[in-house]
């Protein structure tokens, strides 16, 4: 039996190890420069949060390439010139040692037209985007070897810029997420079809990009569970993918839900009891069941969405849910939740998941700013 304070603990990812069970997910914060640089107001932002004990940091989205941006102000990595505001930004963090991952992503077909210029929305099938009205174009053999470089030359760069981890973004509707849910990806080549056909580009990129920052450099994922609408991706294929993945020698899974077209399944709207809280906890515990059933302890698992009072996070840890425990909007409002909850000063979060963070203007706790 795990006890209560477990939450506080070291934990160790491979050989990288978190001084305690906290993960901030990876939030888009706007505070990147227009075209995609670091900037000044994002390090302090993120000196903010490691100030708060979170075991490990993960910055909003970083678009690998150009004809993958979702948002304004989204970080960009696709070439060496963003490196040095990275490097910065992780010095920050480590100050108050924290670990920090690089989440990288591809918008594939829920990108903004406005913002990719004369590029053209990419996703593996032609499958129309309800929500923008977007049709992608299928991407051809070219595309994918193009892009697939372009995840590779990412995760190189996030280890040159000292990040202790890449994460994949395979959730959300984007790109990677487009390529593992049968209803975005219905391709009849080696790309689509089976769940190892559709994981295959995934699983290529982290082969390749292992030959480049080696053995030891860890590689996450953000892993859909479910996409939310029908003929999407279910829990149990999910947990399939997982498995390939942690075989793949990915370190940590972070289990998440949702597309653009299914509205606020991933950020689930009004959580305030108990109940509603750790929305994809029967799906993480599937998936925590299946990779630690192929790889033992070598791959962790942690669960974002709806995570808000200590005796839940507790139960998850206690239980086998998740090893690690991973949160978004509580972090918005309170940047040191952790060390309140570490002091026992409170013992759930104050965020009531009303989604008025949501800011082009810098994200922010849209109760607290009132
Ligand atoms: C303002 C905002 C920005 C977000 N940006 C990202 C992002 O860049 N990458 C990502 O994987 N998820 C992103 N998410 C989703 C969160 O990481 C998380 O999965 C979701 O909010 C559920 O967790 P929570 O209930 O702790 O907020 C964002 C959510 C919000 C509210």
């Amino acid at each position: 039996m795990k006890t209560a304070n477990e939450l506080f603990e070291p934990i160790n990812i491979g050989k990288l190890t978190l001084k305690n069970r906290f993960m901030r997910s990876a939030t888009h914060e706007w505070l990147a420069s227009d075209e995609g640089f670091v900037t000044d107001r994002m390090i302090d932002f993120y000196r903010k949060l490691a100030q708060g004990d979170i075991g490990l940091i993960v910055p909003g989205y970083a678009d690998v390439d150009p004809s993958g941006k979702s948002s304004v102000r989204q970080g960009a990595i696709y070439d060496d010139r963003f490196i040095p505001g990275y490097q910065k930004l992780v010095n920050a963090v480590h100050q108050y040692d924290s670990k920090i991952a690089l989440q990288i992503v591809h918008g594939g077909r829920q990108v903004k037209l406005r913002l990719i210029g004369t590029h053209t929305p990419l996703a593996p099938s032609a499958v129309k985007d309800s929500s923008s009205g977007i049709t992608p174009k299928e991407m051809s053999e070219e595309e994918i070897q193009y892009i697939k470089q372009k995840f590779v030359e990412a995760i190189v760069r996030a280890k040159e810029a000292g990040f202790d981890a890449c994460q994949l973004h395979i959730a959300h509707g984007f790109l990677l997420s487009e390529f593992i849910s049968p209803y975005t990806n219905r391709r009849q080549d080696r790309w689509g079809g089976s769940t190892e056909n559709r994981s295959r580009f995934i699983l290529e990129i982290i082969r390749e990009a292992r030959k480049l920052v080696g053995e030891e450099f860890p590689i996450f994922a953000k892993l859909n569970s479910t996409d939310g609408v029908r003929d999407g991706l279910t829990p149990e294929e999910s947990a399939r993918v997982a498995r390939l993945l942690a075989s793949a020698g990915v370190s940590l899974i972070e289990v998440s839900g949702g597309i653009a077209e299914a509205g606020d399944v991933a950020a689930r709207s009004n959580i305030l009891e108990p109940e509603q809280e750790a929305y994809f906890a029967s799906a993480g515990r599937l998936i925590r069941t299946t990779v630690k059933q192929a790889v033992g302890e070598q791959t962790q698992v942690a669960l974002v969405g709806g995570l808000r009072s200590l005796s839940v996070m507790q139960r998850i840890i206690r239980e086998g849910v998740a090893d690690i425990i991973s949160m978004c909007r509580p972090f918005i409002r309170e940047p040191d939740l952790v060390l309140k909850f570490k002091r026992g000063e409170k013992e759930r979060a104050d965020c009531i998941s009303c989604n008025g963070c949501y800011s082009p203007k810098g994200v922010r706790c849209a109760v607290i700013s009132k």
